[in-house]
């Protein structure tokens, strides 16, 4: 079934008489899983209120590029960033125009010039306007820039006239904007992937874990399943709500998580170590709660099985994909870490640059194999999660066709 589930949907509403059918696609979006924000240009609100858009999304509407109080909430930018899709719903001749030209005069034209996000455009006008050389001309210009359409349908329009311009019907766009992030790349394999913190008990009520907030793991489970694999997430305790048809395995500390992992090995055929693994635990677990007393007590530590490395070195060697959080010599150290555990990939992360990695919501990282190297600008976690899964099905594949020659 069609799902937008854990998706960042902008929605983007131009001035056409469809503005009043943005209503039921902004309800439809959510009722189907995703995040919806709403931009309106100038001329939406002459035919829809942003109250409207805004009581249904639940989110205020973005309306002024050039507002300092806007822009206090969340930046162009921001906006930019945060969109997992850009969705302009209805597309008028104007705005499709603005946009082939590249224009960035209003809110809505800016953003689409500054997101990395896919953009789905819904066109509506008059069946003429439609046919309009200048349009066709504006529509091959944006299809050929990677810009995917909905519609437009046939039909009586509001002006009277019979021909093509109405815009798609809310569920048939709903519909377009889910299947985008179908890609099907890895349909077929099973993919297991760690995520979050794990958790080491010191008494029965204390512990020692990290600030994972599992939301890497998270997003890159969801790129999985939408590029078709099967996928299994072993994690430590988060806050997040699991994928819609990825399988969740709960586990607390390190050895709890490498048990689950060896066990699902049989059955992996990409292995992805997202989580933040505790180094150490304390060498023993007391049964009691540990009293107050001296001035000072020493904690005794002992390290923890490396799970990514145990994975590659097993007998059922995935493709295994690591990640790499470093402050310093970045892409040296990933690259040792590379070979030193025997992955097949690494994700190296800056942990310097507290806006990005660990609790936030964006991340910007370059991804090492033996003999190459991407490095992925700065996006939300979703967008990143997507561009690693396509890199892991291209490097995997071309293993793949190693093997087999
Ligand atoms: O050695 P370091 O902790 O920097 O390596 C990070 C990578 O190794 C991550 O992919 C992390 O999930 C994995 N790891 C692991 N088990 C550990 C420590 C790290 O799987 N005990």
């Amino acid at each position: 079934m069609a799902h937008l589930f854990n998706r960042n949907v902008l929605v983007g509403v131009s001035g056409g008489i469809a503005a009043y059918k943005s209503a039921e696609l902004v309800r439809q979006l959510q009722e189907i899983g995703a995040s919806v924000r709403v931009i309106m240009t100038r001329g939406a609100r002459e035919f829809i209120t942003p109250l409207t858009l805004q009581a249904l999304s639940g989110n205020p509407v973005h309306t002024e590029l050039l507002d300092t109080e806007a822009e206090l909430g969340m930046s162009h930018i921001e906006l930019a960033r945060w969109a997992d899709l850009l969705l302009i719903a209805p597309a008028t001749a104007d705005l499709l125009a603005r946009l082939a030209a590249g224009r960035a005069d209003d809110l809505l034209a800016t953003v689409a010039l500054a997101t990395a996000a896919p953009v789905l455009l819904a066109p509506a006008m008059n069946q003429q306007m439609w046919r309009d050389k200048a349009t066709t001309a504006n529509i091959t210009t944006l299809t050929a820039r990677g810009y995917s359409m909905v519609g437009p349908a046939s039909g009586e329009q509001a002006c009277g006239d019979v021909g093509p311009g109405r815009m798609a019907q809310p569920e048939v766009i709903a519909a377009a904007a889910a299947a985008l992030f179908e890609t099907g790349l890895l349909a077929g394999k099973r993919v297991v992937i760690t995520a979050g913190p794990t958790v080491e008990a010191l008494d029965p009520v204390r512990y020692i874990s990290n600030r994972s907030s599992g939301k890497m793991g998270y997003a890159l489970a969801q790129a999985a399943v939408d590029a078709g694999a099967r996928t299994t997430l072993v994690s430590g305790p988060v806050n997040l709500p699991v994928p819609d048809h990825a399988r969740l395995v709960k586990v607390v500390s390190a050895n709890d998580m490498l048990e689950e992992c060896l066990a699902l090995l049989p059955e992996c055929d990409i292995f992805i170590a997202c989580a933040a693994v505790a180094d150490y635990r304390p060498a023993a677990i007391e049964q009691q709660k540990i009293k107050k007393g001296p001035e000072q007590i020493t904690l005794q530590l002992v390290r923890n099985p490396d799970i990514v490395a145990t994975v590659a070195a097993s007998e059922y060697r995935p493709f295994t994909v690591g990640f790499a959080a470093e402050t310093n010599d970045l892409l040296a150290h990933a690259r040792s870490k590379l070979s030193r555990k025997r992955l097949n990939m690494i994700v190296a992360n800056d942990v310097s640059d507290n806006s990005i990695g660990f609790n936030s919501d964006n991340n910007e990282a370059t991804v090492l194999w033996p003999d190459g190297e991407q490095a992925i600008a700065l996006t939300g976690k979703g967008s990143m999660a997507r561009q690693i899964i396509q890199l892991i099905a291209r490097e995997h594949g071309a293993g793949d066709t190693g093997q087999s020659n």
